[in-house]
């Protein structure tokens, strides 16, 4: 038996997923080409495209090769990261993030990526998290100590450098745990501290930060060596065991997933934090309430695991700084199977641009979006919302693998500092964006502390 041909060949092409793909149904966009990047210009030039194409629009390549989409509809973007996540793998970019990272969860792809994310999963468990914690306090504490005198004297500080150095100190604490004492005392400090001295990630930084691998692979050979039995993020991935071959990760793929952790776990919680004390400055309302949250928490020192669900508020506060400053506030996917996304067709190749910054700020999802209401993050309203018109740490198999343990991380440094401490922005420079691999801030954020009482 023959079929006969369709009577409207669009009621084929509607069909699943037939995609023409020698003319393919694309949206419109602005008529000269251009390459995104993560920089201040495309961040000002998407500003002005979404203003005209708010919901998805098409990108002539000028260098690169392929056609490129930037996506910025709920329901596109739950087909791209959820739905239909394995017609897309991590796309432009990712070549840089690379020369940094190795080939570590962030930036592989396929059976491997799939294979490292499932050794390292366990390591974010609310079972290790709960006992993480400890060296999330302690980091926190002994920042308390160095704050007392400066809030005696109403110092100003820079708070973007102290929650760098914070989040950076609570990393390496929750990877190495006993053994970082030692690292800092045969290299004369922390050598990590490259990361946060200097905020270029370019090639020259790539190679300096690649020569830390050398301490990472010491103390993989030590532990080996000693038996020592730790409770961090590395002994996890160390007893990790592939659930086809029982074998345990390679010391390159170890090394690899470090770095990584490094990297991803200390700039976002940085600038979520440092964006945090700017946000709570601004809004004296907004900051009663947290104080108030913190007063009646039932901790006496210092909140641990058992505290975080008392602190809920702080929870919404971080969550809404998350939603107008999302540290990753562009990144990308590569089409590498034909798709449909509504009436238009995506073919192998297009490069998908995701901005949660702009999508965190649509119209049609969002009342009021430039207004900072931590009241938005309320169980209620969040239930009224689509769920994919918050993504600050993505969605789907490639969510924020660190998602739970960032958000904890705010909570105990709010819940310990901010019930000691008032920080009141010092107006030195005008606080502007920088858009770069992270959603920085452009100049530094000074503060002057004192003793809330
Ligand atoms: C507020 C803090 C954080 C934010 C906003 C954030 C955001 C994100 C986003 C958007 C992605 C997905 C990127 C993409 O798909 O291209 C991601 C991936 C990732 N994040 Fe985070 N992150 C945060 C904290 C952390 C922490 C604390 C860790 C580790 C301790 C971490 C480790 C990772 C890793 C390993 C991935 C790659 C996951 C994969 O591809 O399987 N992140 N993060």
């Amino acid at each position: 038996m023959t079929s006969s041909p369709p009577k409207n060949p669009d009621a084929v092409k509607a069909s699943k997923d037939d995609v023409n793909l020698l003319n393919p149904k694309l949206p419109d966009g602005p008529s000269a080409p251009y390459d995104m990047q993560t920089t201040a210009e495309t961040f000002v030039w998407l500003n002005d495209q979404i203003a005209v194409y708010p919901d998805i629009f098409t990108v002539k390549p000028e260098k690169r090769k392929d056609t490129a989409l930037l996506v910025n509809h709920p329901d596109y973007l739950k087909q791209i990261l959820v739905s239909k996540h394995d017609r897309y793998i991590k796309g432009v970019g990712f070549e840089r993030v690379k020369m940094l990272l190795g080939n570590g969860v962030i930036v592989s792809d396929g059976p491997f990526w799939r294979k490292q994310r499932r050794m390292i999963q366990p390591a974010f468990g609310k079972d290790v998290i709960e006992k993480l914690v400890e060296q999330v306090k302690q980091a926190n504490l002994e920042l308390l100590e160095k704050w007392k005198p400066l809030a005696e004297s109403h110092s100003v500080i820079n708070i973007t450098d102290e929650t760098n150095e914070l989040a950076l100190d609570i990393i390496l604490r929750a990877l190495f745990s006993d053994d970082l004492d030692g690292i800092f005392k045969q290299h004369n400090g922390n050598p990590f501290a490259m990361l946060t001295d200097n905020s270029e990630r370019d090639l020259k930084m790539a190679v300096k930060f690649r020569g830390l691998t050398k301490i990472v692979a010491d103390i993989i050979t030590q532990r080996r060596e000693s038996n020592a039995d730790r409770l961090d993020f590395l002994s996890v991935f160390m007893d990790a065991r592939d659930k086809e071959t029982g074998e345990a990760m390679s010391d390159k793929e170890l090394i690899d997933e470090i770095m990584t952790i490094i990297v991803a776990g200390s700039e976002t919680s940085a600038t979520t934090m440092n964006w945090s004390w700017y946000c709570l400055s601004q809004h004296p309302d907004v900051e009663s309430r947290l104080h108030a949250e913190i007063d009646n928490a039932s901790y006496e020192q210092s909140p641990g695991f058992e505290h975080i669900m008392e602190l809920g508020y702080v929870r919404q506060v971080v969550e809404e700084v998350l939603r107008l400053y999302p540290p990753v506030w562009l990144y990308t996917r590569k089409a590498i199977e034909q798709d449909t996304l509504g009436e238009f067709d995506i073919v192998p190749g297009t490069d998908i641009f995701i901005s949660p910054y702009y999508l965190h700020r649509h119209k049609d999802y969002w009342d009021n979006p430039e207004t900072f209401d931590p009241d938005r993050f309320l169980p209620e309203q969040i239930k009224q919302r689509h769920k994919f018109a918050y993504i600050p740490f993505s969605a789907g198999p490639r969510r924020c693998i660190g998602d739970f343990f960032g958000i904890v991380e705010a909570q105990l440094h709010f819940g310990l500092l901010a019930r000691h401490f008032k920080l009141s922005f010092v107006e030195d420079h005008p606080v502007e964006l920088a858009p770069e691999v992270n959603l920085r801030t452009k100049f530094p954020i000074k503060m002057r502390i004192s003793y809330r009482t």
